[in-house]
Formats: structure tokens, sequence, C-alpha cells
């Protein structure tokens, strides 16, 4: 979670108001929203037990993760039934995805759950095409879009979008479940959800006392952050943070996970030997340079492309990941490759059910699709959804 109290609100991310006035009003609003402890704000994202906004992975703890894989495998089966018993699940729910930043995986991903689920979607993600355009302050434009659907997908390019949509939602009338797909630097549960679903499948369950390299931009990746949260909940975790200075985790991140007995270490000349070492996972990531001024003027440092020999040289048990998009970090003989610890495509299609499964979670039904998909092992009259 971000440190609350360094919240710049006065930045230049959310459109608050058209006027100074009117920005300063909301943003003492929403100051006095942010004085409530992590503690609080996470209390916030829950009704009737049930973990019902999805905004960041320090939210999460091993039951829930446990159940939403669970889930997720059981939706995973169910769909090979003829007649998609899934489709009529969320029938009558609709979603808006609203996506205030390039995406291809998350969005389709998420949009394929919504079809596979049977919720009505829309999207917004052409800012320009809705009010933004007219000076519309974000937290009306927010309450607006929510105010037709029960659910809401966004991604932003606010490191605390997410504490905001929370906020517009806990000060609407009509507060509907929300969804991070992914907040500036900072978060990424739902990535980290199906990554975490990937690593556990492909380590029979078995995630403490494993090993992880995190490689590329570890400072700017929201994916690495949240993944490493979600890592930090097991046993006996070991995270390498492998990138060149200017790309090394943020010392609130370390601090989060040395806090919950993490051994963490960075390393700064590049991948070498070390994916030789790895247990667990090596989790590839791009260099995030759309944050910078000088966008794709430098080269990616090739001491940090994963290699076909370091492939060659991975734990049997050790898989590659890459939250994609892809670009020189990997080396590209390797998608030519058939070795079954080569995750990145598999772990991409992960995203789909690990959604649905979300979705099931959020509106109460993740039990149904558990007792159907348990309904069918035992007999051969599957149990109607
Ligand atoms: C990531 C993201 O948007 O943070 N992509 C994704 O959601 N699969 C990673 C990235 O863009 O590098």
């Amino acid at each position: 979670m971000l440190n609350l109290s360094n919240i710049n609100v006065n930045g230049d991310w959310i459109n608050w108001g058209p006027t100074a006035e009117v920005a300063e009003f909301h943003q003492k609003m929403f100051q006095g929203f942010l004085a409530q402890t992590p503690a609080k704000i996470r209390e916030a994202c829950y009704s009737e037990g049930r973990l019902v906004h999805i905004l960041s992975a320090e939210h999460f703890d091993l039951s829930f993760l446990e159940k939403i894989c669970e889930v997720t495998n059981a939706a995973r089966r169910i769909n090979k039934i003829p007649d998609a018993p899934l489709k009529k699940l969320l029938r009558n729910k609709s979603v808006l995805n609203y996506f205030a930043q390039p995406s291809s995986r998350t969005f389709n991903s998420f949009s394929a759950a919504e079809s596979l689920l049977g919720m009505r979607r829309e999207e917004v993600r052409d800012l320009r095409t809705s009010s933004a355009a007219k000076n519309e302050n974000d937290r009306d434009a927010l309450r607006t879009q929510s105010s037709y659907y029960d659910a809401l997908v966004f991604r932003n390019s606010c490191n605390y979008f997410d504490l905001f949509a929370l906020w517009v939602m806990q000060t609407s009338q009509r507060p509907i479940p929300i969804i991070n797909a992914g907040a500036g630097q900072e978060e990424h549960p739902t990535q980290a959800l199906l990554d975490y679903y990937t690593i556990r499948e492909s380590s029979h369950h078995r995630v403490d006392g494993k090993s992880f390299a995190f490689v590329g931009d570890c400072k700017r990746g929201r994916t690495v952050h949240s993944l490493a949260k979600i890592l930090a909940l097991h046993e006996d975790i070991e995270i390498y943070f492998v990138a060149p200075d200017e790309y090394q985790i943020d010392t609130t991140t370390e601090t989060y996970l040395q806090d919950r007995q993490v051994r963490t270490h960075k390393i700064t000349d590049g991948l070498n030997n070390l994916p030789e070492i790895i247990t667990g996972a090596v989790y590839m990531t791009r260099i995030q340079d759309e944050h910078d001024q000088d966008k794709r003027t430098k080269r990616y440092d090739p001491r940090f492309i994963f290699t076909e020999k370091m492939l060659d040289s991975l734990p049997k048990d050790t898989v590659l990941m890459h939250p994609l998009p892809k670009r020189e970090e990997i080396e590209p003989y390797i998608d030519y490759r058939q070795d079954k610890n080569i995750m990145l495509w598999r772990q991409m299609r992960n995203g789909m059910w690990l959604r649905t499964a979300l979705f099931a979670h959020i509106f109460g039904k993740d039990d149904k699709i558990l007792d159907y998909y348990h309904s069918c092992k035992q007999s051969t009259a599957p149990k109607p959804l």
C-alpha cells in the first residue's frame, strides 16, 4: 500500500475540478479519507466477509488465494462441458471496463471472462470519447460511469487511482465492486493473482520455501510489486531483484517484504548464473519506458537478457514467466522451444480463467462453480448452476 501520508494529491494525474477552489475542496475530502489506517481501508474492501473491491495485493490472505485458485481450476474444467453452463452464472450482471491506459491481455482477458459468465459488458478505452474531453472532473466521471453497471474494472496511470476509486464509491449512493486492472507503477493485483495461480499450478501447490527472481524493471513494474507481496504470504521465501541500480526495487516494497521475513537480494550486475539456483520462477519484465522522457532511446542491457543457455540450465521445476508484453529481454529463439517450463503463454491464458473466478467470487457465485465441478466429478448428471 502506498504510504498514505506521502500522497501528493496536487499532482496532475487526477482531474480534481475546473477551478482551484473546486479542486482544493475535493482534495481535502479525499485527504480525510486517506487519514484512515491501511487496516481500515482494507476493511472497507470487504462486504459481509467477502473481498469485493480488488484493489491491492496487500488485501489478500492465503485462504482467499487458495479458494480463488480452486475456483479458477473448476471454471477452467467445467467450461469444457457442452452448453457452457458458466454462461448463465452472471447473465443479469453488467460491467464497465474503464481503461485509461493501453492494454491487450488484461483488457481482453477481462472481456473474455465477462463473456464466459454471460455478463453485459461495455468499455471506455479512449477518454476523448467521454466527458473527460469536456473537462469533467474524475470524481464525477467515475461516479457517472459506475451508476449504470454492477461492477467497474479500471486501469489508470495514477498510482493511487485504486484509493481514489474506492473513495468515490464510498461517497456515492450507489457503490459497486471495483477491480484494479493496473494503477500507475504500484499495483496490478489481478495480474499477480494469475501469476500466483500459474506458479502454484506448476509447483504442485508448494510455494513455501521457494526462491524467485524478478528481472528487468523492478522499480516501476507494478506486476513485480503485487506478485512479490503475494509471495510474501508464504513461508521461507527468497526473492532476487535482478536489475541495474536505476531499475532496482524501491525501499518501500523491499521493507514490506523484509517485514514479512522474505529474504531479499538486489543483483545489479546481470543474470549470470542465477537462474540455475532459482527453485520457483524467473519472472522477466520489460523496461517501463513510457515513464521516461527519452522513451525507447536506451537499449536493454544485454546482461539482463534471459538466454537459451539459461533455459537449458534451469532446474526442472523452475518456470520462466513474463506478464507480457515482452521485448528484447528474452532471447527470441526461446519462442520456438517447446520446453514445459516456458510458462509465458499459459500464464497469459490463465488470466482469463482467473478473472472468471474473480467475478464469481465478487458476486458470491464461487461456491456454485465448485459445487457444479464436484458434482460433475461424482456423477454423470451435474447439478444445474
Ligand atoms: C503489464 C502492465 O500493464 O503492467 N502488462 C499486463 O498487464 N499484462 C506489464 C507491462 O506492461 O510491462
